[in-house]
């Protein structure tokens, strides 16, 4: 049993992401990122970019929204966007796929310059937690 929403409000979840952007620490790459998802609860969880002088140490905006969705409470992910410093839809990078495979799994749906996405377009044939208890 899921409480998230039939009709899915992607502008508000895309305006969470903008707010989240402009919170973000980008000194190094002047790219702020914002990302925002619901959860399937209803709860919205949000993040922005955190970088580093020790630049590789930087933290992409996901890393703060699964943080948070774990810190208040776990859940999956349903619905996902990412935005850029101009507010534009844009595409969460590899690594960050595989965090939203861990807490989304392949039918979270994300918001793409190409439409709305199952992450199993995104990240085929995904690596993740089923590969580890297998026999
Ligand atoms: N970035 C994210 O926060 N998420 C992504 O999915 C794409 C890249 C950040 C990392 C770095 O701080 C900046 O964007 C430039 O790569």
């Amino acid at each position: 049993m899921t409480d998230a929403p039939a009709e899915v409000d992607w502008e508000k979840l895309r305006g969470v992401a903008r707010e989240a952007m402009s919170r973000a620490y980008a000194p190094y790459s002047g790219y702020p990122v914002g990302v925002a998802a619901l959860v399937d609860d209803g709860r919205i969880v949000s993040g922005c970019n955190v970088e580093n002088a020790s630049y590789g140490l930087g933290l992409c905006a996901e890393c703060g929204l699964v943080s948070e969705l774990q810190r208040t409470g776990g859940g999956r992910l349903t619905h996902f966007t990412c935005v850029d410093g101009e507010s534009q839809i844009l595409v969460p990078c590899g690594r960050c796929r595989q965090l939203l495979y861990e807490f989304g799994g392949p039918d979270l749906l994300l918001e793409t310059p190409a439409g709305i996405l199952p992450l199993s377009e995104m990240l085929p044939q995904a690596f993740g937690p089923g590969h580890l208890t297998k026999q």
